[in-house]
């Protein structure tokens, strides 16, 4: 193996010794188990995320007849609020404690306002970034468009005056153009942008004629969607650093994303599936390919293949489209 092979990736202001992070999930939700992970190479983490209805939810279990002691309520409501954080807190500070790399705390919300000022602890408890993944589904009638990426810049923008640490905002695949609100997220101090979160999908059980939940681990063909807006996104916005995160299962799926312009590689399902030594496996394999392809760093073929090599990626898509289907029998 060539010993000049070097994989050192700059992701979010953060300095990786490989492209390869573990994507938030009960994967990093112990010290320990972060330990073990830095001893499969991964080069950084993102832990498990703080839930604003993990907090809500357990305000209202506690305390059913809140209504009649509204006092009550609100002392108790302070008081979980205070644990879960002292908790999530905890988790940052023996991380950091316990290993090397970059840790990167995860808030998962839906508003702009009940947790913003927890960044600020969050920063205080060593964390090394901030990963915000904003998680709505629309059903509202009254929906008026673009209030989510209204909400999406909002949110980045009040973290930004609240926290020294880069902040990397973590999408949701269903946007009408992630492009437009990649620009949007730049210009408003992205460090990162993390292409996609996958949310859970709805089934049905006809036996019992109950509404039921999918799995929610990803299927490789979730990783298309993603690498189709990383090349698209990188070639468009190319000073915004990109991760991509969905469906990655083959180091061949983690070397094609960094071709279209990913600056990290997320992981995941992968991992649950197929263990966490797969993390040695893709880095493995990345450094033989670039042996075989005569690359010494990520820098050198990182986007080669990004849309800014495609004059106009929406003629070119309709094309492929086009002969695709009206080739097919
Ligand atoms: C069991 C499980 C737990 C997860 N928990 C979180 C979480 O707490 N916060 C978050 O932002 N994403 C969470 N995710 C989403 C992952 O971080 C990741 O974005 C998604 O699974 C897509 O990547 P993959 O295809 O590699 O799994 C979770 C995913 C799984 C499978």
């Amino acid at each position: 193996m060539n010993a000049n092979i070097s994989l050192t990736t700059d992701y979010a202001g953060l300095r990786l010794h490989n492209p390869f992070i573990v994507s938030s999930s009960g994967l990093t939700d112990s010290a320990d188990k972060v330990r073990v992970l830095e001893q499969e190479g991964a080069a950084a983490v993102v832990l498990k995320s703080l839930f604003e209805e993990q907090i809500e939810l357990s305000v209202e279990k506690e305390l059913k007849s809140g209504q009649e002691y509204p006092e009550a309520y609100d002392y108790i409501r302070t008081y979980v609020r205070e644990n879960q954080v002292d908790q999530y807190l905890k988790l940052i500070r023996a991380c950091k404690m316990s290993v090397s790399i970059p840790i990167i705390a995860s808030i998962n919300c839906y508003t702009k306002s009940s947790w913003i000022s927890f960044a600020k602890e969050i920063e205080n408890a060593g964390a090394d970034a901030i990963e915000v993944n904003i998680m709505i589904v629309n059903t509202s009638k009254e929906y008026k468009y673009g209030e989510t990426e209204r909400l999406y810049v909002e949110v980045l923008s009040e973290l930004k005056k609240i926290v020294k640490i880069p902040v990397i905002i973590k999408l949701s695949h269903q946007l009408t153009s992630p492009v437009a609100l990649l620009s949007q997220l730049s210009l408003n101090g992205a460090d990162a942008v993390v292409l996609f979160n996958r949310s859970y999908t709805p089934d049905v059980d006809i036996k019992a004629l109950k509404l039921t939940h999918n799995a929610g681990l990803s299927a490789q063909t979730n990783f298309y969607e993603s690498l189709r807006w990383i090349g698209i996104g990188s070639g468009r916005v190319p000073q915004l650093n990109l991760s991509i995160s969905g469906g990655v299962f083959k180091p061949e799926d983690a070397i094609k994303a960094l071709l279209v312009g990913a600056n990290t590689v997320s992981l995941c399902s992968v991992l649950y599936k197929e263990g966490t030594e797969t993390i040695g496996k893709m880095i493995e394999r990345l450094t033989e390919w670039m042996d075989a392809h005569g690359f010494d760093s990520i820098e050198s073929f990182r986007g080669i293949l990004n849309s800014s090599h495609i004059p106009d990626e929406s003629i070119y898509e309709r094309t492929q489209f086009m002969r695709y289907y009206s080739n097919r029998k």
